[in-house]
């Protein structure tokens, strides 16, 4: 069997023990996708939202990228975060990153790596923004993973300048954005920034006509 046919059979198996467990499971999700939380991750494939959560099909909306970034030209982030906010009316947000990220770790090398470049170049702007702390961190492995908090922090106070949620956040007073990171050797996640709803944005990125 070759890896992608793997797929197919654990599949059925997946579908198969759902339904075992829980008769319901599928009928219950045909008509109805109300999940409570929007993830933005990163693509890394050990980051998986549902399972580090412990959540079930339903429960987040998920988009990923590389490095969980929020880039506010990025029409796949806007348009998963519009409808998020204002179809689903998710309550929460998540930016989940991870130490080790190997997009932040792309980002603080000076390394021509094509296309990406312009990816990473939002990241590069993260670290300038905060040069003096991370530039002063000594060693290398600790300089990376204080930058994916950091970048962490960043991507949730882009969110907050997006007219998406300070509309939301004047009418609805929600969604809560969190900031978390992921430790790759045990699993667990920290909060490391967060933004309730109404939270005291820098007036320069404030919409005053919503
Ligand atoms: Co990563």
């Amino acid at each position: 069997m070759t890896s992608y046919e793997r797929l197919f059979v654990d599949n059925k198996k997946w579908a198969n023990r759902m339904v075992v467990d829980d008769p319901e499971f599928f009928s219950r999700l045909l008509n109805i996708q109300k999940p409570e939380f929007l993830w933005i991750g990163c693509s890394d494939s050990r980051v998986p939202a549902n399972e580090i959560t412990g959540t079930q099909p339903g429960e987040i909306f998920v988009h990923r990228n590389i490095a969980n970034m929020v880039v506010h030209t990025d029409l796949n982030l806007l348009s998963v975060l519009q409808y998020a906010v204002e179809v689903l009316e998710v309550k929460h947000i998540i930016v989940c990153g991870h130490y080790d990220c190997g997009g932040v770790k792309a980002a603080m090398s000076n390394h021509n790596l094509g296309i990406i470049n312009k990816w990473l170049r939002n990241i590069k702007d993260v670290h300038r923004y905060h040069r003096q702390e991370v530039d002063a961190i000594a060693d290398e492995g600790v300089r990376i993973n204080r930058m994916v908090e950091l970048n962490v922090q960043e991507q949730v106070m882009n969110l907050a300048k997006t007219s998406i949620i300070q509309k939301s956040w004047k009418q609805k007073n929600q969604p809560h954005i969190h900031g978390w990171v992921y430790d790759l050797h045990d699993g667990i996640v920290k909060s490391v920034f967060e933004m309730a709803a109404g939270t005291h944005i820098d007036p320069l990125y404030e919409f005053d006509n919503l």
